[in-house]
């Protein structure tokens, strides 16, 4: 066996189940980029700074080009006694290139070197994930121009509420998206400050420059305090955050299409390309995907809970237990973006069922409170109106009818404010045709914000 990197003061080795117990390789190989690119930006900051040779630095930066093809031609060895990526990598590059990389690791701990790969790892999943609300959010929009003019049932409690157009739903989904990768912006913007240089949490008496560095990575500056820099994890636990919410928004998403696809409301058909069949029912035809996008919202959640109780007892600065930070993350991330994939080829493979959705329009009395508007108009106070109308709804009730069946008559004999004029608030097309007011479901409305999203999204 080999000496550990930092064997100098142990008399014997780690016995096979801590060795097992406490590497990291097996998932932090992920990393192996960005801690290829953090020790190119910090080489090249030791020799600028004088701490290195500039030959040496050569050395090491061809080295590290050596080793990141070899990663990714799959020829790496990766070895579970150099416990994690950064003592693979840095081991590796001493196999490869002997003295100068033993001076790679000057003014470096991997606690700051950790927490810099792993910012790094987080920035381009960021940018990955918003790439995919953004397709999700195009899908949805394109999903809704098809359906143009659609009326659906509105729900609140899963009960009947009031006409809109599917077009305003689905673009709900969409600003709850654009919210989404919002959140993720404003997250990537606070985690993009470098740690690196912090050292093991004091910072060193080495003359290094840590804004040189910070610039390389792309960073926006170097955080401020070497404690916190190796200490706090924050970062991730705002980007899983954000994750959860946006998951919570899929799962909602997956709930209704689900629902919409089932025999008893029937408003969706998903094509057989987004649908998975019954071992033993021969009919069955589900609608697994939403089903699973529903169901992994858990994981995500569940990513985030972990890491809060993880970061939840420790004190300052870096503890061992941070390395149980990496899986949830990558977990987290990796469902995420499958929901996000699986959700925008749901949207693009439905078909809503505008004949039958029209047919059960009537039923639920949609147009109750655009009639209590008319009444507001005829000068009612509106909880007056309120009860006319709620009288209205249980004499239909009674008769098993609708609001537009009454006969004048017969809403005279609630209140004889009602007029001719009544009937042209009655229906759910007349009804949906009567919203007006700024992000209503009003036709206009529905169509400015048509509009917006087309252009934003850079739709035609
Ligand atoms: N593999 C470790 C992690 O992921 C790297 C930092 C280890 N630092 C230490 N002093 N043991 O957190």
């Amino acid at each position: 066996k080999e000496t550990k990197l930092w064997g100098g003061r142990f008399e014997e080795g780690v016995t096979d189940a801590v060795e097992r117990f406490t590497e990291s390789i097996s998932f932090d190989k992920a990393l192996y980029k960005q801690d290829i690119m953090g020790s190119r930006a910090h080489a090249t900051m030791l020799a600028h700074q004088g701490l290195i040779e500039a030959g040496d630095k050569d050395i090491i930066l061809k080295g590290l080009d050596q080793i990141e093809k070899e990663i990714e031609m799959g020829k790496f060895v990766w070895r579970t006694d150099r416990e994690d990526v950064h003592m693979n990598i840095e081991a590796a590059l001493t196999d490869l290139v002997g003295e100068p990389a033993k001076k790679l690791h000057t003014a470096r701990s991997r606690n700051d070197q950790v927490s810099t790969d792993f910012r790094l790892w987080c920035r381009d999943a960021i940018d990955t994930i918003i790439s995919r609300i953004k397709h999700l959010q195009s899908a949805l929009v394109i999903l809704a121009k098809k359906n143009e003019g659609l009326i659906v049932p509105g729900y609140t409690h899963l009960q009947r509420a009031q006409p809109v157009l599917l077009q305003h739903l689905l673009l709900a989904y969409v600003e709850q998206l654009e919210r989404d990768a919002g959140r993720l912006l404003d997250c990537r913007t606070r985690l993009n400050f470098c740690p690196l240089g912090a050292c093991a949490l004091a910072g060193t008496g080495l003359p290094i420059d840590r804004f040189m560095t910070s610039d390389a990575l792309g960073f926006s500056a170097p955080m401020r305090n070497s404690i916190d820099a190796v200490s706090d994890r924050d970062f991730v636990l705002e980007f899983l955050s954000s994750n959860s919410i946006t998951a919570i928004h899929l799962s909602r998403l997956g709930e209704e299409w689900v629902l919409w696809a089932s025999e008893e409301f029937g408003f969706i058909t998903p094509s057989d390309s987004v649908s998975t069949g019954s071992s033993i029912m021969p009919q069955k035809k589900n609608p697994d995907p939403m089903e699973l996008v529903r169901g992994k919202s858990a994981r995500v959640v569940g990513d985030l809970v972990t890491l809060l109780v993880l970061c939840k007892g420790l004190p300052h600065a870096y503890n061992r237990d941070l390395q149980e930070d990496k899986e949830p993350v990558f977990d987290s991330v990796k469902a995420i973006i499958g929901m996000l994939e699986v959700s925008a080829e749901f949207a693009q493979n439905i078909t809503f069922n505008s004949e039958r959705i029209r047919n059960a329009l009537p039923a639920g009395h949609l147009d109750a409170t655009t009639l209590a508007d008319y009444l507001v108009k005829k000068d009612i106070p509106f909880r007056t109106s309120h009860d006319i109308v709620g009288r209205s709804v249980a004499l239909c009730v009674s008769k098993n009818s609708q609001l537009q069946d009454l006969s004048l008559d017969e809403l005279r004999s609630i209140s004889p404010v009602f007029d001719q004029d009544v009937y042209e608030y009655l229906g759910v097309e007349n009804s949906i045709k009567k919203f007006s007011s700024y992000g209503s479901t009003g036709s206009e409305c529905v169509a400015s914000q048509m509009d917006y999203w087309m252009t934003r999204l850079s739709i035609n």
